[in-house]
C-alpha cells in the first residue's frame, strides 16, 4: 500500500426527512443561496417545493436551473455571473452528479478571474471557493462526497475532469426516498457508474491493498444485489438506500487511497460522451466488459480470478473463473435493458479512431493504467463495442 492522507470532510445527513436540517446547515454559511438544479425532476417529485417552504422566509434564493446531463461549461459561466451579481454566500446543488459537478465549478469560479474551463487543465488555480451543500437525487457519481467534477465543452468536443479539495461539499443530504422517482434507465446507468468506479480502483497493481479490495468487493456485491430490487420495486427504501450509500463510498477516495494506478474505462467513456453526449453510465456498461476481455492475459489473470471468486462466487479452473467473470459482468449489464452496443446509442465507426487518440491524449491511460493502453488498444475496445459480445 502507498502512503496516503485520507480525509472525507463532508457531513452526511442520511435518511428519511433529513432535509429538515437544511436551514441550519445553510445558516452556517450565509443567507444568500444559489439553488442549482437540472431539467426539472425536482419540481415533479416535490423536492423543489419542500426546499422553498423550508427556506423562503429566511433565505434569499437565486436560481441556476437547467443544468444539463454532461454539464456544459456555459452553464457554469452563467452560474458564476449570478453569484457575482447577487453576492451569493452558499451554493445548494439539488440533483445528480451533473448538477453537483456544475455547482462545484461555479463555487470555484465565483472567486476566479479567468474562465472556469481552466479548471480542467489545472484545478489548483482555484484558491478560494464558495461553500457547497448538496441534496442528492440519483445514486451514481459520488460527487456528493468528493472533490472532483466533470465538464463538457461542446465547441471543442471535450469532456474533462477537474478537482480541488476546496470543492468538497460541506454537507450532503442523502434521502433514499428522493431516488424513488429515478427512471429505470437512469437507475441502471447510475449503478453501472458506481460499479465502474469500484472496478477502476479494484483492478490496480499496487500490492498489499487487501483492506481496500475487500471493501470494493463488498460494495460491488451491494450494487449487484440491490439494483435488481430497486428496478423491480422503485420505492424499496432499503434497496435505494444501499445504492445511494454505495455511490458515496465508491468514490470518496476511501478505496483509492493507498493505490497508485489510473483509470481505464472512464477516459474512454468521456470521449464517447464528449462526441455523442451519451449517458455516462451506459457508456461505461458498454465499454467495461470489452475492456476486461482486452486486458485479460497471463499476468492479469489472478486479478480476474479474485474478482470472479469474491464478487460472483464462481468456481472452476482459474481460466474458467476469469472468463466466466467477464461474461457475468456483461450479462448483468445486459439484464438491465440498457443499450449494450455503441450503435444502440447512436455511435458508428466514423469517429472511433479520433476518439481513441483523444482518450490517450487526455489521460494517462497509455502509461499508468492497470494494463497501459495505446490508441490502437482503445480503438480495438471501441470496435468490439460495435457488436454484441459472444462467449
Ligand atoms: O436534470 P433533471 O431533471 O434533474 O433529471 C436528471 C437527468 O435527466 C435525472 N434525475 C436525477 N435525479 C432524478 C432524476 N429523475 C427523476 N428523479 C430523480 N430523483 O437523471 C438524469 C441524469 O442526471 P445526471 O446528474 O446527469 O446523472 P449522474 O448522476 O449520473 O451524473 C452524470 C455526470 O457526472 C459525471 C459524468 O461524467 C456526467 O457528466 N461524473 C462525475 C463524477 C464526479 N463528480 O466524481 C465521477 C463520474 O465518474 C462521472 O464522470
Ligand atoms: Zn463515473
Amino acid at each position: 500500500m502507498e502512503n496516503f492522507i485520507f480525509q472525507a470532510p463532508t457531513k452526511v445527513y442520511f435518511g428519511k426527512n433529513q432535509i429538515q436540517h437544511l436551514p441550519k446547515i445553510l445558516r452556517e454559511h450565509g443567507r444568500k443561496v444559489l439553488l442549482v438544479y437540472g431539467g426539472g425532476s425536482i419540481k415533479h417529485n416535490g423536492i423543489y417545493e419542500t426546499i422553498q417552504s423550508l427556506l423562503a422566509d429566511e433565505f434569499q434564493i437565486v436560481e441556476l436551473a437547467g443544468v444539463e446531463p454532461n454539464p456544459r461549461v456555459d452553464t457554469v459561466r452563467r452560474g458564476v455571473a449570478l453569484c457575482r451579481q447577487h453576492g451569493v454566500e452558499v451554493i445548494l446543488a439539488v440533483g445528480g452528479g451533473s448538477t453537483i459537478d456544475c455547482a462545484k465549478a461555479v463555487a470555484g469560479g465565483a472567486f476566479y478571474e479567468g474562465d472556469p474551463w481552466d479548471f480542467t487543465q489545472d484545478g489548483s488555480v482555484i484558491k478560494r471557493a464558495l461553500p457547497l451543500v448538496t441534496i442528492l437525487t440519483l445514486a451514481a457519481t459520488g460527487s456528493e462526497m468528493n472533490w472532483g467534477g466533470v465538464l463538457t465543452n461542446l465547441e471543442t468536443k471535450e469532456k474533462l475532469g477537474f478537482r480541488n479539495p476546496l470543492l468538497i461539499p460541506q454537507a450532503s443530504i442523502l434521502d433514499p426516498t428522493y431516488t424513488f422517482s429515478v427512471p429505470a434507465y437512469q437507475t441502471s446507468a447510475g449503478s453501472a457508474d458506481i460499479l465502474s468506479h469500484l472496478m477502476e480502483q479494484y483492478f490496480d497493481r499496487t500490492s498489499g491493498t487487501q483492506i481496500l479490495d475487500y471493501m470494493a468487493e463488498g460494495l460491488m456485491r451491494t450494487v449487484i444485489e440491490n439494483l435488481p430490487v430497486a428496478l423491480a420495486e422503485p420505492t424499496n427504501y432499503e434497496a435505494r438506500g444501499n445504492l445511494m450509500w454505495a455511490s458515496s463510498w465508491a468514490l470518496n477516495s476511501l478505496i483509492r487511497s493507498g493505490k497508485a494506478g489510473v483509470w481505464s474505462c472512464h477516459p474512454m467513456e468521456h470521449e464517447l460522451s464528449a462526441y455523442y453526449d451519451i449517458t455516462h453510465g451506459v457508456g461505461l456498461a458498454i465499454i467495461t466488459p470489452r475492456w476486461m476481455k482486452h486486458v485479460l492475459n497471463g499476468e492479469t489473470l489472478p486479478y480476474f480470478v479474485r474478482y470472479g471468486k469474491n464478487v460472483w462466487h464462481l468456481t472452476g479452473s482459474d481460466e474458467e473463473i476469469a472468463h466466466h467473470a467477464i461474461q457475468k459482468t456483461y450479462e448483468f449489464f445486459l439484464s438491465l435493458n440498457i443499450p449494450m452496443t455503441l450503435p444502440e446509442v447512436g455511435i458508428g465507426s466514423e469517429k472511433l479512431q479520433e476518439m481513441a487518440q483523444q482518450a490517450v491524449k487526455h489521460s494517462e491511460i497509455s502509461t499508468k493504467a492497470f494494463v497501459p493502453l495505446q490508441a490502437n488498444d482503445v480503438f480495438a475496445i471501441f470496435e468490439a463495442s460495435l457488436e454484441p459480445m459472444v462467449f
